[in-house]
């Protein structure tokens, strides 16, 4: 089957500096896919060459069958993209929104105010649904701005930080709605610096470090290649006293607590778990090693 997306040597430079450096990957059709990576990692300038909103300078992207660089017309009418800029009108409302959005995917007006009333519930916003977009918090634009992306249903969904600015519980929704998404058949590609978004939602995560994919796989893989995070032993100021490394098994934490115990010093026991930095650390020492 032809992958939803398919990346082959792709590279992006502005001016000197090298973004995305020969990224090859492939997404299969229904997978969710996060793209990892801290600022200015180039991100948002792949989603903006898949989506072909950026000419990439070499290789080649296909998504949903089409090449991005020949085709951007197949590509845009398979595809919809919810950005890190909310694309939502400040002076209508929230429902207004929708249903104007709606209108302009070819809904007529019964329909449209559907699929509104629809959306605006699935994104908590009905209480909201008449108040001007001007007045609304940030996570509530951020909930708006996705309910857009859902008015059509589009064959590859790129959700770029979906959930920056969100609350723990609205990030929680919104990862319950982007399973619900892929289980429904989309695809979905989402970049995200949160590793731990990464780990609930993706099937397959890639790196992104340095303008190349520094570590591809499923978040089980990728932590195994982190290792478990390790077992602190901290003094009443919160200094760490001793801390060992485990693999995350129950055995190994308690392998860990047993020589803690052993070392008879007093403390508080902490479990640090490995960081999105952890991971950077050690996939790139791996990768130069
Ligand atoms: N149009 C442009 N002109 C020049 N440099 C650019 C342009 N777009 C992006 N860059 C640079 O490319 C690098 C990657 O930017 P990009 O926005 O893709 O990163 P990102 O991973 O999405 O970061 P963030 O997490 O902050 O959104 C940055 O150094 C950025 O300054
Ligand atoms: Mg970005």
């Amino acid at each position: 089957m032809i992958p939803a997306i398919d990346v082959r040597a792709l590279s992006k430079r502005f001016g000197s500096h090298t973004v995305l450096d020969h990224i090859d990957l492939q997404v299969g059709r229904g997978e969710i896919f996060a793209l990892l990576g801290p600022n200015g990692a180039g991100k948002t300038t792949l989603v903006n060459i898949l989506t072909t909103l950026v000419k990439p300078d070499h290789g080649s992207a296909f998504v949903a069958g089409h090449d991005v660089t020949t085709a951007p017309t197949a590509v845009t009418q398979r595809i919809s993209l919810t950005g890190q800029a909310a694309a939502v009108d400040e002076i209508l409302t929230a429902e207004e929104n929708v249903v104007m959005f709606a209108r302009l995917s070819g809904l007529d007006r019964r329909a449209a105010r559907e699929r509104a009333g629809a959306l605006l519930s699935r994104f908590g916003l009905t209480d909201a649904r008449g108040r001007r977009v001007g007045t609304f918090s940030g996570g509530m634009r951020r909930r708006l701005d996705l309910a857009l992306s859902f008015v059509v249903h589009p064959e590859v969904c790129f959700l770029d930080e979906p959930t920056t600015g969100l609350d723990t519980r609205s990030r929680r929704e919104l990862w319950s709605i982007i399973a619900s998404l892929a289980d429904a058949g989309t695809t979905v590609f989402l970049t995200t610096q949160y590793l731990e978004e990464a780990d609930q939602l993706a099937d397959r995560v890639a790196v992104l470090h340095d303008g190349r994919i520094a570590a591809l796989g499923t978040p089980a893989e990728l932590k195994q290649r982190v290792g478990g995070g390790s077992v602190e032993l901290r003094n009443a100021d919160g200094s760490v006293v001793r801390e060992i490394s485990t693999d995350g098994t129950i055995a190994s934490l308690r392998h860990a607590l047993d020589d803690l115990d052993r070392d008879g010093r007093g403390g508080e026991i902490a479990l640090a778990r490995p960081s999105l930095d952890d991971v950077f650390l050690a996939l790139t020492e791996k990768e130069s090693a």
